[in-house]
């Protein structure tokens, strides 16, 4: 099979390699727009600055794409439309509708889409895929992606740049875990996504939530703040407490070099889905859609993890008291969020109960007193109230019964405390604190 490469970056060595490695494929072409990366390959491919003339040449039966994401999309469907077999680099796409379309073009063309996975083949995922246990012993399964973002790059920025990237690790790593999942599990459908550590609209880090086809939960962490080094594993943990771990850098000494066999199986693989020929359904898609979805729900979120939206604001404690009640009849508010003025008063108020929906009535409270914040602030459910360095309890809402001398500031302990139980003193600080 005639290969061509687009983009001679980063990632296209271990492309050159496998190529080379591979008995049955014949590297003929070569594009970047770089001249000084086409002049260090060695000679025998015809050199190209533009992929367009390189796929018009008629020097190649398929081509790998290792371009930055936004390129994805309109160089795979040239491709295709050349006649050419494709094999590009995760995520087949930024957005989901171009690659719906694309592999609509490879239908309609007869040509192969195969995306690039590579954490598929790493021999720790297929053995522990082949070693997975009767899925009813499983109780969760946690896949970690964590990474110094500029260890993997190159000069050009474009990882850090939304509109040529897509996003952060949860479109760059996202990809591989998500993908090395499935091939152990299955079939995921998303349920939640949390981003966080967002720099110049770029997320650093985040959270998924997943769910296999029977349920069994799916957490993957995505960072890309790591200080240094780097942790990819999926770790499977029974409900014996026991757990099954696939170390994907396990026994791969240097820097990158699991890379080499698992850049190796995607050329095999490529070339397998190429002798067979139309009638495969690509995985580039589906991962797509996860990663867009998991755009939608986490950047329309609130909650940023590993960035603080406030300060912590202290009150000052100016009366307090020293009774409970099981009885009290308090109003859950329909607020979740309060603004807070400086020097206002409120009253700090410990509770058992569980308030859940507006109106939900409050009847085992403890007080601490009414306390006067220093600086303005929004108050909302979730925050902490801290005295020193305890944790007394989360904010779950406010009763407005006082409105508008004061809120009750409802917050919910384990059990009842009055000023006393925690020995309060008139003028002690407490501080509320945004939920870490
Ligand atoms: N770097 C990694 O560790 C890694 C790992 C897995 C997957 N990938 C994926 O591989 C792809 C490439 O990543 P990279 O890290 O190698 O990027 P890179 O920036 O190092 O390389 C991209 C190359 O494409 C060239 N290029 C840009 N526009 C071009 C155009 N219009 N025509 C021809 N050449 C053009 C650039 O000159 C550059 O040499 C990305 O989709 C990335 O997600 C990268």
């Amino acid at each position: 099979m005639r290969i061509g490469i687009i983009g001679l970056g980063v990632i296209a060595p271990y492309f050159l390699r496998a190529i080379e490695q591979d008995g049955e494929l014949d590297l003929t072409a070569a594009c970047d727009l770089d001249r000084a990366k086409l002049d260090r390959l060695p000679d025998g491919p015809e050199l190209f600055t533009d992929y367009r003339e390189l796929l018009g040449s008629g020097l190649v039966d398929g081509v790998v794409i290792t371009l930055p994401n936004h390129l994805h999309a309109p160089v795979v469907a040239a491709a295709l439309e050349a006649g050419v077999d494709v094999c590009c680099e995760k995520p087949l796409t930024v957005h989901s509708s171009d690659a719906r379309e694309l592999a609509a073009v490879a239908d309609r063309t007869g040509r192969t889409l195969f995306t690039a996975f590579h954490r598929r083949y790493n021999s720790h995922v297929q053995r522990l895929a082949a070693e997975l246990p009767p899925r009813e012993l499983i109780e969760r399964v946690v896949g970690r992606y964590h990474e110094k973002i500029e260890e993997h790059t190159g000069d050009d920025h474009w990882y850090l740049d939304r509109d040529r990237c897509g996003g952060g690790c949860v479109i760059d790593n996202g990809p591989n875990a998500l993908d090395a999942l499935r091939q152990v599990v299955g079939e995921l459908t998303l349920t939640d996504a949390t981003i966080g550590d967002v720099r110049g609209g770029v997320e650093f880090y985040a959270e998924l939530e997943l769910r296999t086809e029977d349920g069994i939960p799916v957490t993957v962490e995505l960072d890309w703040a790591l200080p240094t080094g780097e942790t990819k594993d999926i770790v499977v943990h029974l409900k014996d407490g026991s757990t099954l771990v696939a170390d994907m850098l396990a026994g791969y000494q240097g820097f990158k070099s699991s890379l080499d066999h698992e850049y190796q199986g995607i050329m095999a693989d490529f070339r397998a889905a190429v002798a067979a020929g139309p009638g495969r359904t690509d995985d580039g898609p589906v991962v797509v859609d996860l990663v867009e979805q998991a755009y939608r729900i986490g950047r329309s979120k609130e909650r940023r993890l590993r960035m603080p939206a406030k300060q912590d604001v202290s009150a000052k404690l100016v009366k307090l008291l020293f009774h409970r009640r099981d009885d009290r009849g308090m109003t859950q508010s329909p607020w979740a969020t309060r603004c807070i003025r400086a020097g206002e008063v409120h009253e700090l108020v410990t509770t058992t109960d569980r308030p859940t929906a507006p109106g939900d009535r409050v009847d085992a409270v403890g007080f601490l007193g009414f306390a006067e914040f220093a600086t303005a602030t929004v108050l909302e459910q979730g925050d902490q109230l801290w005295l020193d360095e305890r944790l007394v309890g989360e904010v779950v809402g406010f009763d407005e019964c006082h409105f508008p001398n004061h809120y009750n500031v409802l917050i919910h302990t384990d059990r009842l405390l009055t000023a006393e139980d925690l020995d309060l003193r008139a003028g002690d600080l407490v501080v509320f604190k945004e939920r870490a």
